[in-house]
């Protein structure tokens, strides 16, 4: 399994390092000569921020890091930054692991623009991570429909909607989620659920169908 993606999992993998990260990644670089071009690119962008990385990584698997708007606002621009480092050439990336990389920067800046705007206030206000694990416990399903998903896209969407109306009914009780702030966060959430789909079924080796790079959002 990929240390790479399960450190962009870390929501569901938190005890995975930056030490981790970096030794998988080299080591991904050192077995692709052919990609080498395109690790050495990803690296040299994020160097400069490994001090950082290193700071508030570990933070994030704690609920009030993701409640910090002015540290994961410094996150975004460091993910900002580094999509800006590595140029219009990584649009033609073509080794996966620096594919997936490159679009999971581009989903994190288009859901952390969306939670750490305007919606912040109802995303604080209606406790959205405690909310999220609660209706993801009340709405669990057996384990064999786990296995499922990973071949059937419906059927993950079909465990994912319960959860998506139990946060939309807590938000529509709670006063500061203004029905543009549930929209924003609602375009976040679907996002993060296509994000986590897409690493999830790479972990796991399946084919990743539809094409990585593709970005189904719009920037607005
Ligand atoms: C991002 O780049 C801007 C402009 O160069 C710089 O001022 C800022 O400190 C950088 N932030 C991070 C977190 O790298």
């Amino acid at each position: 399994m990929s240390k790479t993606v399960l450190f962009v999992l870390f929501l569901a993998f938190p005890t995975v390092t930056v030490a981790d990260f970096l030794d998988d990644f080299l080591k991904h670089a050192s077995d692709n000569p052919s990609c080498s071009e395109e690790f050495k690119k990803i690296l040299a962008c994020a160097q400069p921020h490994f001090e950082l990385i290193r700071e508030v990584y570990p933070k994030l698997n704690s609920i009030s890091t993701l409640y910090n708007i002015g540290l994961m606002n410094k996150g975004l621009q460091l993910v900002e930054n580094v999509t800006i480092c590595l140029g219009e050439e990584k649009r033609d990336f073509k080794c996966t692991l620096p594919k997936i990389v490159v679009t999971s920067l581009d989903y994190a800046q288009y859901i952390g623009k969306k939670v750490y705007g305007d919606a912040f206030h109802c995303f604080i206000n209606v406790n959205a991570i405690e909310t999220f694990q609660i209706c993801a416990a009340e709405n669990q399903q057996p384990r064999n429909i786990h296995e499922n998903v990973l071949n059937d896209e419906s059927a993950y969407k079909k465990i994912a909607q319960p959860i998506v109306e139990c946060m939309a009914k807590k938000m529509y009780e709670t006063p500061s989620c203004t029905i543009d702030r549930i929209v924003e966060l609602y375009h976040a959430g679907e996002a993060g659920l296509d994000l986590y789909y897409s690493l999830l079924k790479f972990v796991k080796g399946v084919q990743v169908e539809r094409s990585f790079s593709d970005n189904n959002y719009c920037r607005a």
